[in-house]
């Protein structure tokens, strides 16, 4: 077993523990939460027996442990202490005291309860998804290989360019659909660039340090025909091809994306049929056939379903065949 942590992406995100002296607040921000499918778990920052918070007496504190995000409500000094060790070691903290707040921090409740949580459900998606950036999961390859499958950073213009310049020009063509010119350097920033809510990117990486190579990017973005979808594209080093890497990366990318309830569609070439039997085989539908493109269709929820009923097993790092599997339902851990 390789020594990377492994790190589960985010479709399990859904716990959070909701912060808040002021029940009334509590109760809505909850509602609204739950109605847009979190689990919710609330705590005054009184504690039991009115001890206080755990986490500022230096001891652990359960609710927080088994939380995906955190939404921080508390005032005063007591809550800046208290967010002050969440964001220590705890999981991504939404803070809505300070400048998020300026009403409740006047004392204005009501005004808050009106204010502030008018973007909280996009708010907590997106601090959900900052656990994205968190994934570096070791994957074994059908041929033996070990490789790393992570989020892709914002400093990984350059690795991205030698990638995709890396690629055989039939790898290429399938992966752009014609000639492409080389990745540009402001084009290689741009795609090393995403907000893991309305673009994804994973990467699987071989070798470290400054011997680090890219061997595949998946990334899904934005559909423009489509509004509200996004598209999967997805490249693997020749070398790396056919051993289980693109389905195991496909898997993940969706699996991380999950949350976001859009449809995925891809658009394939008409002779690209590892890319259709993969897509096939993970439940995708074929929904059009024109100028020799094939779009198929699926909605990233039901695909980590689809995968999760087939295989019936949780998410592991392991060989890419049992890696069929390497979907983004295994309960969270972060890293050391
Ligand atoms: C298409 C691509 C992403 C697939 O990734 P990969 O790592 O090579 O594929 P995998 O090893 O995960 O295989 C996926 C599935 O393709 C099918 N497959 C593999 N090799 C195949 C072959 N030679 N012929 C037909 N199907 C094949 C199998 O169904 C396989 O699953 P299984 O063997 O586990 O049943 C990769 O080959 C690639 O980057 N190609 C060039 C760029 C491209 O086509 N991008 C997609 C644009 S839409």
């Amino acid at each position: 077993m390789s020594g990377l942590e492994h790190v589960a992406p985010t479709t399990g995100s859904r716990r959070v523990l909701l912060e808040a002296a002021d029940a009334r607040l509590a109760r809505r921000w909850s509602s609204r939460l739950r109605g847009a499918g979190f689990q919710v778990t609330r705590c005054d920052g009184v504690g039991r027996g009115g001890s206080g918070c755990p986490l500022v007496d230096g001891c652990s504190c359960p609710l927080v442990e088994s939380a995906d995000v955190v939404v921080h409500a508390l005032r005063g000094e007591r809550g800046q202490a208290v967010l002050r060790e969440l964001r220590r070691s705890g999981p991504p903290v939404l803070a809505l005291t300070g400048v998020h707040a300026a009403p409740a921090a006047q004392g204005a409740d009501s005004l808050a309860a009106e204010l502030v949580p008018l973007r909280l459900v996009d708010e907590v998606r997106r601090t959900c998804a900052s656990r994205a950036r968190l994934i570096a999961l070791p994957l074994q390859l059908n041929d033996g290989r070990w490789v790393s499958i992570r989020a892709i950073d914002t400093a990984d213009g350059e690795l991205l360019r030698k990638f995709d310049a890396s690629l055989s020009e039939r790898s290429r063509q399938l992966r752009y659909h014609g000639s492409m010119p080389a990745l540009t350097a402001e084009q290689a920033a741009h795609w090393a660039t995403v907000d893991f809510h309305d673009r994804f990117a994973l990467v699987a990486v071989a070798g470290d340090g400054e011997h680090e190579l890219i061997i595949a990017d998946c990334r899904l973005v934005p559909f423009p025909d489509q509004p509200g979808s996004l598209e999967i594209a997805i490249a693997v080093a020749d070398d790396f091809q056919a051993a289980g890497l693109g389905r195991a990366l496909v898997q993940l990318t969706l699996g991380v994306a999950a949350d976001r309830g859009v449809d995925v569609v891809a658009l394939v070439r008409y002779d690209n049929q590892r890319m259709m039997r993969l897509l096939l085989e993970l439940g995708f539908r074929r929904t059009e056939w024109e100028l020799g493109v094939v779009t198929f269709v699926a909605r990233a929820q039901s695909i980590v379903e689809h995968v999760r009923a087939v295989t019936g097993q949780a998410p592991a790092a392991g060989p890419a065949s049992a890696g069929r599997s390497a979907l983004a339902t295994a309960p969270l851990s972060g890293p050391d």
